[in-house]
């Protein structure tokens, strides 16, 4: 996607030189675009844990490629295979929640093991990484053609005044490779000239609605605006909410979506107000070991000061500021979980689909 005028994905291996990974740093939007080299490992791993990278999608591909730079620092270690090994156990802990992570990592292991030297493993894993990275461009592009639809349906509904689409968190580019989950269909219709308006919860703590959904939707020249988190239900209430999209951090094979915290309040206020919500999401976000969301995910719990403090931008300065009474207890999980039946479909890679198991196992041809 753009910004200011020049096409970008979030993360890609330097053309001249394939021991140096790129990435945009998200830490610093939308105050700061500063792209930085990742050229270990442990940079894939703090990169992840500290949310330099974020978003399901993106930290899959940053995990694999800091396994490849794994491979790549095996050859001045006694026993290769072992230090890959424990490189990709310390990666795939970085974060718990978006299935995602554990997914590429899973999937390089599988074929680094698979090697019969080091100079294969590193062959292997050049390539399997690169493939991951072409595979979720490719499901975010499909996400948007076919959620291009939904968004075209409600235009022609509304005799082509915007369609009013809420969001929550960031399921845009800037989460995945590129074109987003939940914005790829809204940077659709925008080209396609279908005139749409996104209502960005900002998404406290770390206001990526704010930050980072506001600012990609604006380099593109998407009409949005921000609110604060608690505003959506009223705007539902008061008729400008046509649809919801968000994105998804991992979805069961019968379809209960964990995504960023306050999503599941989302769902509610949109199903007492007859609003469709749905989630897009690529296969890597479904974990079809799973059925129920409730109990058998892991929610990430974060640092308090996320919610103690509150960042921003004074001149060119980052800075933190304490926004509550310095003793009193605080409590930060990450994500929440959206029950199936508040879901009116999926919207993923090969096309929309109820949030059922039976359709979910059929579209993935994942027959048991
Ligand atoms: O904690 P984050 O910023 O990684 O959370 C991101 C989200 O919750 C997104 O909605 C999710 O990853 C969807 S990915 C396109």
């Amino acid at each position: 996607m753009l910004v200011n005028g020049k096409s970008y994905q979030t993360i890609w291996m330097d053309e001249s030189d394939e021991t140096r990974i790129r990435y945009i740093n998200q830490q610093v939007l939308p105050f700061e675009f500063r792209i930085e080299d990742m050229l270990s490992s442990k940079d894939s791993f703090d990169m992840i844990k500290t949310m330099k990278v974020r978003g399901a999608p993106l930290i899959g591909v940053t995990a694999a490629f800091g396994i490849y730079l794994a491979c790549l620092e095996a050859r001045q270690q006694h026993e290769p295979l072992d230090y890959i090994r424990e490189q990709a156990v310390l990666i795939k802990d970085a974060r718990p929640t978006a299935v995602n992570l554990a997914y590429a990592v899973d999937r390089m292991m599988e074929k680094i093991e698979k090697s019969a030297d080091l100079e294969q493993m590193i062959r292997n894993a050049r390539e399997e990484a690169l493939k991951i990275l072409k595979e979720e461009l490719n499901a975010s592009y499909m996400i948007g053609e076919h959620g291009l639809e939904l968004i075209r349906k409600i235009s022609d509904r509304k005799k082509d005044k915007p369609v009013n689409i809420l969001t929550h968190c960031n399921a845009g580019w800037l989460a995945c490779i590129d074109y987003g989950t939940a914005t790829s269909p809204i940077y659709r219709a925008f080209d396609e000239k279908i005139p749409v308006h996104v209502w960005v919860d900002e998404t406290r703590p770390r206001n990526q609605g704010a930050r980072l959904t506001a600012w990609e939707l604006g380099q593109h020249g998407v009409p949005h605006t921000v609110i604060v988190d608690n505003a959506g239900g009223h705007l539902m209430q008061k008729g400008l909410v046509d649809i919801v999209i968000t994105g998804s951090d991992r979805t069961t094979r019968r379809g209960d979506v964990a995504n960023k915290i306050g999503t599941y309040l989302k769902a509610l206020a949109a199903r007492d107000n007859d609003i469709p919500f749905y989630v897009a999401l690529p296969s890597s976000t479904i974990d079809f070991t799973i059925v129920s969301g409730m109990g058998e995910i892991t929610i990430e719990e974060r640092d308090k000061d996320e919610v103690r403090m509150m960042e921003g931008s004074s001149g060119s300065i980052l800075q933190s500021v304490l926004i509550m009474p310095e003793d009193s207890p605080v409590s930060n999980y990450g994500f929440d979980i959206t029950p199936a039946r508040l879901v009116t479909g999926l919207i993923t890679e090969k096309g929309i689909i109820k949030a059922l198991e039976s359709e979910i196992m059929k579209m993935f041809e994942r027959v048991e």
